[in-house]
């Protein structure tokens, strides 16, 4: 059996989409508000980011805040601000010196505006690292980028001819990035919840009833495992088929 220490066996996803969802009945099991339930969620995120830089993963793209999560109650919507705050006062100094490049997806203007500068410099400051490049998605909409990218496909005079899958995706929020090879949705629901919907056509889906903030190193270990079982075959027939149809 693997223990923590050992690596993974298998290829690694390059790049790990995660939905940290079921924060809030986590904490309603334990009779605690939800606010508590993001915190340990929180929490649970350090130790994830630590096993991707030990696991080699290089890209971790996590679903923070949604365009819909605004209809939450205001004590809510405005706990997940701070939370954000938090982190980046109280991570970013460790997160720079591992080596993490953090980033943002979705729509920065309509959040505060000291917060604002707050991610603004944490994106500076990480710029030129490389070790793991995350993707925070706050206020972010897969909905809502498609749209934005749109718009500045047609604000840019692109004739329509020359709109292409790979130009789309250079119009993205996450334009750069590989698209996710493995997308891990935690608290056991079957959706996709406007998360990445154009970057997620191929991704590999791993889905646990775990809640966020109980989905350890071990469980990640476990979706990876999984992932390095799976035989992507992106709409064509596996190596092994194509290779016995030529015979
Ligand atoms: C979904 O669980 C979770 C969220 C909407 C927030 C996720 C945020 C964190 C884990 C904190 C980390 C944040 C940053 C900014 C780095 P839910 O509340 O919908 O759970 P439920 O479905 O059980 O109610």
């Amino acid at each position: 059996m693997n223990t923590s220490q050992s690596p993974i066996s298998g290829k690694i996803p390059r790049h790990v989409a995660i939905i940290m969802d079921g924060n809030g009945r986590w904490a309603l099991k334990r009779g605690l508000p939800r606010l508590a339930g993001h915190k340990a969620g929180t929490e649970n995120l350090r130790r994830i980011i630590k096993a991707c830089v030990e696991f080699g993963v290089k890209y971790l793209t996590i679903y923070a805040f949604s365009t819909e999560n605004w209809g939450r109650p205001q004590e809510e919507v405005t706990g997940l601000m701070r939370i954000l705050e938090d982190v980046i006062d109280r991570e970013l100094g460790e997160l720079n010196e591992q080596g993490v490049q953090l980033r943002h997806i979705g729509r920065l203007e309509r959040l505060p505006a000291f917060l604002q500068e707050k991610v603004l410099h944490a994106i500076e400051l990480t710029r030129t690292n490389d070790r793991l490049i995350i993707n925070i998605a706050f206020n972010y909409g897969g909905r809502d980028e498609i749209v934005h990218a749109i718009q500045q496909i047609i604000r840019d005079g692109v004739a329509p001819e020359e709109v292409t899958p790979e130009l789309v995706s250079r119009y993205l929020y996450t334009a750069g990035t590989p698209d996710p090879d493995l997308i891990i949705r935690t608290s056991g629901e079957l959706r996709i919840s406007n998360f990445l919907i154009w970057q997620a056509a191929y991704s590999e889906w791993y889905v646990t009833p775990t809640y966020w903030p109980d989905f350890d190193k071990e469980e990640f270990r476990k979706a990876l495992e999984e992932f390095s079982r799976r035989d992507r075959r992106f709409g064509k027939v596996t190596s092994a088929e194509y290779e016995e149809s030529r015979a």
